[in-house]
């Protein structure tokens, strides 16, 4: 291009942050344990979720920060288990309270609020009853959503329905969603899936029904399948995988109708899921307003080897490395990309390419809920120098434009993360907050917040509508 598109006017600079991962509070004003509270094991070294970056008693401090910084716009996801301690019984007024006064903080401060309704913490009673593959807690999150829209729906303008789904799914063992236990985990999880979605088709049809002037749409974790090379072989295992991994998810939220080859993989691996009667005109009535979506990289296959041996990391640590599976695709490193501290691979002209297939095949509005990199970050003479940072969201806010120029219609980006949370499971010294939250793994200090050097670029970047 020999000019580039600006950003849109009203664009929602923004940031991110999870319940589970930043709140704290586990156990306060009557909130019930998730599934994270819940969890007994920690990989060594790591800390809990307890306290977590203490939002929940420094909700206003944080939200004056965002304000500093210039924050159009905020992603945080809302505790089920504070809202509905059981996940299906009795509605805890306390919790409701603590987003009232949230959204109204954010408002005041000219901060548009962009709610996720679940992100990875489903109340643990729910899991004793089955979890997802148990149609009871579709029918619970319905509620839930709807105790939601009911109280926030006049405030909230943008809603997310299910955080990243398709990473619940393909790394179940990894976020707690699959039981070793069963005969077939693997139908068990599938089962999952399609009562994920068809919670999600209803519940999008709810918001529309209540407030029609407001928006949602789901938030997958999408990367770009690559092939390894032009072999035609590498390129059938790319379609099966972006198949598998991305489309899925997409196709059903937006066309409300199962991938072909998804399906047909489903039923090779004897997974399909029990469809009740009703569902998929659920699933067709459901219309996502945009698509939210994660990304962090993209991912590299080639075809199967077919010799056991393409089964390699299946877990979500190595989720943005290699991940293959038998007879289908076999993960392959992109020997063009660099790599982050914890081995991901950095793939900018990834996003470009992935907002574009996104966009091409849904031409919905597109808003990035998540991207960013984790890092040891070192506070050192009261900074945060974390150029690498810069250098990371740089790389792609020049993609996203690019992108944006080829045609694109984006209207936000919340990067990962606002402020230092805890990793999904690798503590709080993999960082990804634009401000420093002083805690150790186990050492709780004073919590202390500390823009970084990555905020104090990022607040020029907002002022100047991203022309760098
Ligand atoms: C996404 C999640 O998978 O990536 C976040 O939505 C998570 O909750 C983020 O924190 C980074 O992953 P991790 O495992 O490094 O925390």
């Amino acid at each position: 291009h020999n000019t580039l598109k600006p950003f849109p006017a009203d664009f929602l600079w923004g940031a991110a942050t999870s319940a589970y991962q930043v709140e704290g509070a586990w156990d306060e004003d009557g909130k019930g344990p998730s599934v994270i509270d819940a969890r007994q094991h920690y990989p060594e070294g790591t800390t809990d979720f307890k306290v977590a970056s203490d939002h929940y008693h420094r909700y206003k401090e944080d939200i004056a920060l965002f304000a500093e910084l210039g924050l159009k716009c905020y992603r945080f996801s809302v505790a089920w288990t504070r809202i509905i301690p059981d996940g299906d019984g009795e509605i805890n007024p306390a919790g409701i309270d603590f987003y009232h006064q949230m959204i109204d903080e954010l408002r005041a401060k000219n901060i548009e609020p962009l709610v996720t309704l679940y992100h990875f913490d489903l109340p643990q009673a729910l899991m004793e009853k089955g979890g997802w593959a148990n149609r009871n807690t579709l029918n619970a999150f319905v509620r839930y959503a709807n105790v939601l829209f009911e109280a926030f729906g006049d405030k909230v303008r943008y809603w997310l329905t299910i955080n990243e789904q398709n990473m619940m799914i393909l790394h179940g063992n990894a976020l707690g969603t699959q039981d070793p236990n069963l005969e077939n985990p693997v139908k068990n999880l599938y089962q999952q899936n399609h009562n994920m979605l068809v919670a999600q088709a209803q519940v999008m049809q709810n918001l529309h029904r209540r407030h029609p002037q407001a928006k949602i749409g789901p938030a997958p974790n999408i990367a770009l399948i690559y092939p390894l090379s032009c072999r035609p072989e590498d390129i059938t295992a790319a379609f099966n995988y972006n198949a598998i991994r991305n489309w899925a998810y997409l196709d059903a939220a937006v066309w409300g109708r199962y991938n072909t080859t998804f399906w047909r993989y489903l039923e090779e691996k004897d997974a399909l899921p029990h469809i009740e009667e009703g569902d998929m005109e659920i699933l067709a009535a459901g219309r996502p307003d945009f698509i939210a979506f994660n990304y962090y990289t993209t991912q590299t296959v080639e075809a199967s080897r077919n010799d056991g041996t393409d089964s390699v990391a299946r877990s979500k640590t190595d989720q943005h490395l290699r991940s293959g599976e038998e007879g289908v695709h076999r993960g392959a490193k992109n020997p063009h990309l660099a790599r982050n501290a914890f081995n991901w691979e950095v793939d900018p002209v990834g996003f470009r390419n992935t907002l574009r297939a996104i966009y091409d095949r849904y031409n919905l509005p597109l808003i990035v809920t998540e991207n960013g990199i984790g890092a040891f970050d070192k506070l050192e003479n009261g900074t945060v120098n974390d150029d690498y940072r810069v250098d990371y969201i740089k790389a792609h806010l020049k993609q996203m434009q690019l992108a944006i120029t080829d045609g694109v219609e984006v209207f936000g980006y919340t990067p990962w993360s606002a402020i230092d949370v805890i990793s999904t499971h690798q503590g709080c010294s993999k960082r990804y907050g634009l401000i420093w939250v002083n805690r150790d793994e186990f050492d709780l200090k004073d919590l202390k917040r500390i823009p970084k050097a990555s905020a104090k670029w990022y607040t020029n970047v907002i002022k100047n509508n991203g022309i760098d």
